[in-house]
């Protein structure tokens, strides 16, 4: 099974991948876990690339080319392997992340991120959490962090970044489960082991 995590800067998802990580060895089950942009060695080069503050201009284009690039060698490399060996795959971020961020945050045109997409023969994530928090409460949560590239967008473009997640889960009720991240830690693990839970038992029958 393959779970994604999704959410503006400061949603809280790498607290919730690690509850999930430990709550589903736990049960028995073998998990790995991995981080978009990365997840392989060549991903992390890109994503150190890609994050780096740079007084060079970096149009969404090339941050796609930069993203899928990422995307299709961790496809070969690691995400495929994991899954046929029976691990339940959890990744920090995956494609909703792309059409969130460079679609609607940077106005980069859906259908070319969607041949790239279909082009690349890329797995979909079975289930997905999309952790919903304000831009303005986003900014507040991250202040103290040194900012990286993206980091240092505007309130406006993460609420764009927003406005685009909402609408991927509006539009996929099936596979994304859209989360309060208002809530307590322990409220959403809850949730979140529950929504799991229910996905594995759909899985085996
Ligand atoms: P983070 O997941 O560690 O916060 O950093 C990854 C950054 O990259 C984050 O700002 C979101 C951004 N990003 C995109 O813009 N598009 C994508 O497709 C992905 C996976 C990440």
């Amino acid at each position: 099974m393959f779970i994604s995590f999704e959410g503006i800067e400061g949603s809280g998802k790498s607290t919730q991948i690690d509850l999930l990580e430990s709550h589903l060895k736990e049960l028995g089950y073998k998990v790995a876990k991995l981080r978009e942009p990365g997840g392989t060695l060549m991903g992390e080069k890109i994503r150190d690339i890609f994050l780096q503050d740079t007084s060079e201009k970096v149009d969404p284009i090339t941050e796609a080319f930069l993203l899928y690039a990422s995307r299709k060698h961790l496809d070969q490399n690691f995400l495929r392997e994991k899954i046929n060996q029976g691990y339940i795959v959890i990744a920090d971020r995956y494609s909703d992340a792309t059409v969130a961020y460079q679609c609607f945050g940077k106005g980069l045109e859906k259908d070319f991120i969607d041949l790239i997409h279909n082009s690349s023969n890329l797995l979909t994530p079975d289930l997905t959490f999309y952790m919903d928090i304000s831009a303005e409460m986003s900014r507040e949560r991250i202040s103290d962090r040194e900012m990286d590239r993206m980091e240092s967008e505007s309130v406006e473009f993460f609420d764009r970044v927003r406005q685009g997640y909402l609408q991927i889960a509006a539009e996929n009720p099936e596979r994304v489960i859209s989360l309060d991240a208002n809530k307590s830690i322990n409220e959403l693990k809850d949730e979140i082991a529950t929504k799991t839970t229910e996905k594995l038992n759909a899985s085996l029958g």
